[in-house]
C-alpha cells in the first residue's frame, strides 16, 4: 500500500484492534486502492456522526494497532467514545467495521469479449507450458486475499491513479513488493500440445485416446459437447474459476485431419465458441511445431471487431540465447503471413523472456537487450531461472499451490498484470 502524502497534519494513535477485522481491512483497503489510515479516518467519522452507537464487535483477542489520524480526530473520538459509554478499543472496531459496510469490495471487472491468448513458440522447452500455466493461475487467483506482486512502480501507478502527480519524488525502487488482490478471472487452459505437459504438470489426465477429444472437435468429428471434457483445476486459492481442457495423444495427428477440413484456420474458434462464454480469459499452450493447428491457434488470437487491441493475441516466449532469435524470426514471419494472407488484426501482447540468468555471462545479458531493443512487441516480463517451477513440476502441482510466495509466482503475477 501506498505511504500518504503528507504525515505533517496527522498524529500517530496506538489502539487495538481483533486480527480478523485487521486482516479484513488491509484487504478491502488493497482492493479499493485506498490508504488504511484513511479508512480508519473515514469510518470512524462516520462513526462519530452516528445518532447512537451501532451494535457491539466481538473483539475479544484485539491486538496492538497503529495509524496515522489528522489532528484532533482522536482526541474528539475518545470523547465520543466516552459519551456513547463504549472503550476506545469497542468504538475503533465499530468505526471499522461501518467503513467495511459502506465500502463494499469491488466486483471483478470482467471483458465483454473473451480474452484469447496464444502463448508460442516452436522452439522447444523455453517454458511456454511454464508461463502459460503460471500465467492462467495468477489470473485467476482469489480477488478476496492478498497476493505477492513484483511490480514495476509505474504500473502501481497507473492502477491506483495515484503517485507523484502531486511532486512527490520517487521514494522506492523501480521493482517493488506489493500484496495485491487476485485478479478472480474465470480462466480456461487449453492444452494444445500432443505431449500433454500441461495436463501432467497439472496433475490432471491426458484424455484417453479413441474417445472424444479437442482434435475430434476441431476435425468436425465431435462425439458430444466441449464442455464434458473439461477439468477444474482444484484449489482455494482458484475457487472454481482454473479450468483445463486436458490434452488428448491424437493431437499429433491434428495437422493431418485439419489438412481436409474446410477453413480450417478457423476450426478452433469453431470448437471453443460453444464454452467461451464460460470465461474471461483462454490461454493456449502451443506445441514446438508452426504447423496447421500453429495457423488455428494464431487465427483463434487475432482481434475480433469489437475488440480493444491488445486484449487477445500472441505472447511469445523466448529465452535469452542465439538460437532464441532464428526461431522468432520464423514465428513473426508466420504470424504475419497469416495477418496479410487473410487480412486479419494480430495483436503481440509482448515477449517474455524466460529462464533468464544473467550469471551466465556476456551471451544472457546481450541477448536480453537485444530482445529489450525490438520494443515492437516489447518485453513485458523476463522470469528468472529458479528451482520451484521445476520443483512444482516435479511433484506435479500447480505453481501458485507448491510455492505462492515464491519468486517465481511474483513474477507470474506481475506478467498478468502487464497484458491485462
Ligand atoms: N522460469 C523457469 N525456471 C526454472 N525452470 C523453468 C522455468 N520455466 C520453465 N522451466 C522448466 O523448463 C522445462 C521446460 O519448460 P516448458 O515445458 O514450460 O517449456 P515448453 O516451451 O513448453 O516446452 P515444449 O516446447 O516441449 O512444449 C520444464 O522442466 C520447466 O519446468
Ligand atoms: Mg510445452
Amino acid at each position: 500500500m501506498t505511504s500518504p502524502s503528507s504525515q505533517s497534519d496527522r498524529e500517530k494513535v496506538v489502539s487495538k484492534l481483533p486480527p480478523w477485522l485487521r486482516q479484513e481491512l488491509k484487504i478491502r483497503t488493497a482492493q479499493l486502492r485506498v490508504d488504511i489510515q484513511d479508512a480508519v479516518h473515514q469510518g470512524i467519522s462516520h462513526w462519530s456522526a452516528l445518532a447512537s452507537a451501532p451494535s457491539p464487535v466481538d473483539t475479544s483477542g484485539a491486538e496492538s494497532f497503529s495509524t496515522w489520524l489528522p489532528a484532533g480526530q482522536w482526541e474528539s473520538f475518545r470523547a465520543d467514545s466516552k459519551d456513547r459509554g463504549v472503550s476506545l478499543i469497542q468504538g475503533l472496531a465499530q468505526a471499522v467495521r461501518l467503513w467495511l459496510e459502506m465500502n463494499p469490495a469491488p466486483t471483478v471487472k470482467r471483458p465483454s469479449v473473451v480474452r484469447r491468448i496464444v502463448v508460442c513458440n516452436q522452439k522447444g522447452g523455453v517454458g511456454k507450458t511454464a508461463i502459460t500455466a503460471g500465467t492462467a493461475e495468477a489470473l485467476a487467483e482469489d480477488p478476496d486475499s492478498l497476493h505477492p506482486v513484483r511490480i514495476a512502480r509505474q504500473l502501481a501507478r497507473a492502477a491506483s491513479e495515484e503517485g507523484t502527480a502531486d511532486g512527490e519524488p520517487e521514494t522506492s525502487s523501480p521493482l517493488d513488493l506489493e500484496d495485491l488482490p487476485g485478479l478472480g478471472m474465470r480462466v480456461l487452459l487449453i492444452d494444445f500440445d500432443p505431449q500433454g505437459h500441461l495436463t501432467k504438470q497439472l496433475g490432471q489426465q491426458p484424455l484417453p485416446i479413441g474417445g472424444d477429444s479437442l482434435t475430434c472437435h476441431m476435425a468436425g468429428e465431435a462425439k458430444g459437447p466441449l464442455a464434458d471434457l473439461i477439468v477444474p483445476v482444484p484449489d482455494q486459492r482458484f475457487g472454481n474459476r482454473l479450468h483445463l481442457l486436458p490434452a488428448c495423444t491424437d493431437a499429433f495427428l491434428l495437422d493431418v485431419r485439419l489438412s481436409t477440413v474446410r477453413a480450417r484456420e478457423a476450426a478452433l474458434e469453431r470448437a471453443l465458441s460453444p464454452v467461451e462464454s464460460e470465461y474471461d480469459v483462454i490461454l493456449i499452450d502451443c506445441p514446438p511445431s508452426l504447423g496447421l493447428s500453429m495457423d488455428a491457434a494464431i487465427y483463434y488470437g487475432r482481434r475480433r471487431d469489437t475488440e480493444q487491441p491488445g486484449a487477445s493475441g500472441a505472447l511469445i516466449v523466448v529465452q535469452a540465447e542465439d538460437s532464441s532469435a532464428d526461431a522468432y524470426d520464423l514465428l513473426t514471419s508466420q504470424i504475419n503471413d497469416l495477418r496479410d494472407d487473410l487480412s486479419l488484426d494480430i495483436d503481440y501482447l509482448g515477449l517474455v523472456v524466460n529462464l533468464y540468468d544473467g550469471r551466465r555471462g556476456y551471451i544472457a545479458t546481450s541477448s536480453l537487450q537485444a530482445w529489450m531493443d525490438i520494443k515492437d512487441p516489447r518485453v513485458v516480463a523476463v522470469v528468472p531461472d529458479l528451482k520451484e517451477q521445476r520443483e512444482a513440476v516435479r511433484v506435479k502441482q500447480p505453481l501458485f499451490v507448491y510455492s505462492p510466495k515464491g519468486d517465481q509466482a511474483i513474477a507470474l503475477r506481475a506478467l498478468a498484470r502487464e497484458i491485462s
